[in-house]
């Protein structure tokens, strides 16, 4: 722990406060401390393939000089390397750069949430990705002991904390978070249904449904983007 004193003990107070009303979370001492985001998903050992998408973003760097500079902290759900290995072949090369890190920022929201506290959180839930649409959210549904987290396209329960101690959380999920601002417009189904053949196919840019943006534009005014650092 390099941090400054002033943030050890806003970290401790905070998770003092959260560790009353979560067990769960307190749980999990992790030898790593968010300052080694990469070295905590390696060490869950089977989230591979977004560490290599972290890195060819380069969100890896972003979200670590986040991680040093935040008070509201980051949550971030990692989808496994099964979860990567269903997608449908080409889903990633067909995106363009820009769309693969708004891909990878889909997966961050700028706060962090314990367990406990996603059961409070109001949908729809601002991520770090954003579009000409505005910010790509997601939802959190939430009973005692489960929490889910969807896109309107993919719905993954949010399974074990790979790390849950403020400012950082990071929750392993078993599908890719593919966002609808990026895939609503095709069903499910067409998203997540393997193919033999690995095609190289272009996405039909533009192709959002009339409701797909509609429900888009439902964006909350949500002031929690204030520690974003310009990409
Ligand atoms: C992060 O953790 C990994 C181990 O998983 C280690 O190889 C790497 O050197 C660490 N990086 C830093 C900056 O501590
Ligand atoms: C979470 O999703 C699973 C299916 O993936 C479903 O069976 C369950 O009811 C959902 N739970 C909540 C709280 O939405
Ligand atoms: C997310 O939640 C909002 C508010 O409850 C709702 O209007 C919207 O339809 C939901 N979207 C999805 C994809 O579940």
């Amino acid at each position: 722990m390099a941090t400054s004193s002033h943030l050890f003990l806003l970290a401790a107070a905070f998770t003092a406060i959260i560790g009353i009303t979560s067990a769960a979370t307190a749980a999990s001492p992790a030898p790593i401390g968010p300052s080694n985001l990469t070295g905590i998903l390696d060490k869950g050992g089977q989230y591979n393939s977004f560490i290599r998408l972290l890195r060819s973003t380069q969100i890896d760097k972003q979200l670590q000089s986040q991680l040093d500079n935040s008070f509201n902290g980051l949550t971030i759900f990692a989808p496994t390397d099964n979860a990567f290995n269903n997608l449908k072949p080409g889903t990633l090369n067909g995106l363009s750069s820009q769309d693969q890190v708004n891909l990878v920022l889909s997966h961050v929201l700028p706060r962090y949430y314990s367990l406990s506290t996603f059961q409070t959180a109001s949908n729809p839930v601002s991520t770090q990705a954003s579009g000409p649409d505005g910010v790509y959210t997601v939802n959190v549904t939430s009973t005692t002991n489960q929490v889910n987290v969807t896109t309107g396209v993919v719905e993954s329960q949010v399974n074990n904390a790979l790390f849950s101690d403020f400012p950082l959380a990071v929750y392993s999920v078993d599908k890719v978070l593919l966002p609808s601002e990026l895939f609503g417009a095709k069903p499910p189904t067409a998203a997540l249904a393997p193919k033999p053949e690995p095609a190289k196919e272009k996405p039909k840019k533009g192709e959002t449904s009339a409701e797909e943006g509609e429900a888009q534009k439902i964006l909350p005014e949500i002031s929690l983007m204030t520690d974003v650092l310009p990409t």
